[in-house]
């Protein structure tokens, strides 16, 4: 069902777990570097690559509230829309809102370079990222700095991804809530919503590929 009175489904539950997971995921990898324990490090960094992967696939393939092209929009809309936020007149739209597309994109790309540097990382000593001996040891130092250094610019995005829900929140726009249960108070048309048990087997199926190679 994805329309129930005036609420409709935007969110399909491939995506509402793929959100779940991502902050379960950056405390684990928090965690794990902060008690040493690299390999589960990497285990969390590996399965955060097979979601990765299969949201990007998602925003081509997905339901249309996820996909790349419905969200992504020019400046000259995205300045439309701030006025629209400032003066409190915005309603939800059945995706992404104007200026968050391209912080999804921000923060997709941020992840997934971090997954790649790490898999090139090492401390030096007792643990290195499985394709480190792919480089030099020059290499290995100036990825690894690059790897650890990343990490703060993504805790500084995600810092104001997380002030700019509130602020919608603030402005008359909840979204929160419809990225936990899927719905929406929302006048316009449902969206087509692919799945979301197809997402999940299918990251389960790339996941299973990469522990296997790495
Ligand atoms: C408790 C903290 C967080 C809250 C309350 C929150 C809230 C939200 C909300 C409401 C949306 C949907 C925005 C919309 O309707 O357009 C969203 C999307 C998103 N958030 Fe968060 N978020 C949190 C933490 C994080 C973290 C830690 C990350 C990254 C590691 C993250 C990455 C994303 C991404 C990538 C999307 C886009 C989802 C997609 O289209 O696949 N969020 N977040
Ligand atoms: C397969 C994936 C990954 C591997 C193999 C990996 C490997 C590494 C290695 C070797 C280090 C250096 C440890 C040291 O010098 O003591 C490191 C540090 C770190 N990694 Fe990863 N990593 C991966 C993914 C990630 C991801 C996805 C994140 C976060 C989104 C992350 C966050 C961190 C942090 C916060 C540090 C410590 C930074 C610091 O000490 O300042 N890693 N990782």
């Amino acid at each position: 069902m994805n329309q129930k009175g005036n609420y409709i489904k935007v969110w399909d539950s491939f995506i509402r777990l793929f959100h779940g997971l991502l902050i379960i995921f950056l405390g684990g990898l928090w965690w794990t570097v902060e008690n040493g324990r690299m390999e589960l490090h990497k285990d969390i960094g590996i399965a955060l690559l097979a979601l990765l992967i299969v949201r990007i696939a998602w925003g081509i393939f997905g339901s249309e509230s996820a996909r790349f092209r419905t969200f992504l929009r020019s400046p000259a809309a995205i300045a439309k829309h701030l006025c629209t936020v400032f003066k409190g007149k915005y309603e939800a739209e059945n995706t992404h809102s104007t200026a968050g597309g391209w912080a999804v994109i921000v923060m997709l790309g941020l992840l997934l370079s971090q997954v790649l540097t790490g898999l090139f990382s090492t401390d030096g000593i007792l643990f290195s990222g499985p394709l480190s001996n792919w480089l030099s040891s020059d290499g290995q130092k100036a990825v690894t700095s690059w790897h650890k250094s990343q990490f703060d610019v993504i805790l500084m995005v995600i810092a104001v991804h997380i002030l700019a829900v509130f602020f919608y929140r603030l402005r008359g726009t909840p979204l929160i809530a419809s990225m936990v249960h899927g719905y929406r108070k929302n006048s316009q048309q449902a969206p087509n919503l692919k799945p979301g048990w197809q997402g999940m087997i299918l990251t389960i199926a790339v996941w299973l590929i990469l522990m296997l190679l790495l």
